[in-house]
């Protein structure tokens, strides 16, 4: 599978949304001045720069460069890696993460590395997206992939669990899941679904030549519109959330 790109202009044109919308999780973090926290798949660090000016010592985390460079910008401490390759001993009070953990299929040597970052007794709070999260957008994306002959589901980089299963993941990495629930939160789209698209779906378009990845796009938004574009043409995208707040029980 090839990995997803990002691009900060696109992200903040397309998807300012998903920052906007992190307000519950950070809520449950209920981050404390002077804590120490880390932010997983920090993104352009918007939603880790309001944790900052909480008054709380923040690191992010992200494997794209071109997020790891708005981040900075805004004066963050930034580490560009892999969440499954990040090395951190025990030195945080608490692991945060917003729209990011769906990217990352190799969940239990992520969860593993949040474990071995947090101080004892230390706190994971996060959301990501959850069992069948965006289904229709999704099964568009695969099906198109698959009508033309390549493996829809291969391409797919996205991970949706249920609370059985990353709960189980969390339990058998020595958390204590204190509060997990799946949250259908349909969403509305600050423009046109190509937006979001060509923000998201790098992954899927990646495995076609570049002549034919715009059509490809169009026929995905086709499928979609009866279903995700109202009468006056206003786009949703059927968002479902996982929200969780896990303590390490030693
Ligand atoms: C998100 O940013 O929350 C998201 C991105 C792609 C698919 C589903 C959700």
């Amino acid at each position: 599978m090839m990995a997803q790109t990002w691009d900060s202009e696109g992200y903040d044109k397309n998807a300012r949304f998903v920052t906007e919308l992190g307000a519950p999780v950070l809520e449950l973090l209920a981050p404390r001045p002077g804590e120490h926290i880390l932010d997983v798949g920090c993104g352009d660090g918007l939603l880790t720069k309001k944790i900052a000016d909480l008054g709380c010592n923040v690191v992010g985390v992200d494997s794209s460069a071109d997020f790891v460079a708005s981040a900075r910008r805004l004066g963050l401490t930034v580490v560009e890696t892999r969440a499954s390759d990040m090395d951190f001993g025990p030195s945080f009070d608490a692991v945060f993460s917003n729209a990011a953990l769906h990217w990352m299929k190799d969940a239990d040597a992520v969860i593993g590395r949040v474990a071995r970052a947090l101080l004892p007794k230390g706190r994971f709070v996060a959301e990501m997206g959850g069992h069948g999260c965006v289904k229709t957008l999704q099964s568009a994306l695969i099906e198109e992939l698959d009508r033309r002959g390549y493996d829809g589901h291969a391409a797919n980089p996205w991970y949706f669990p249920t609370v059985e299963e990353y709960g189980g993941r969390l339990a058998a990495a020595g958390f204590e899941v204190r509060y997990m629930a799946l949250i259908p939160r349909r969403t509305p789209l600050p423009g046109d679904v190509m937006g979001w698209l060509t923000t998201f779906c790098g992954c899927f378009t990646a495995v076609l030549p570049e002549q034919d990845r715009a059509h490809y796009l169009e026929c995905v938004r086709e499928r979609i519109k009866p279903e995700l574009c109202d009468a006056t043409g206003k786009w949703t995208a059927d968002y479902v959330r996982l929200r969780f707040a896990a303590h390490l029980a030693h």
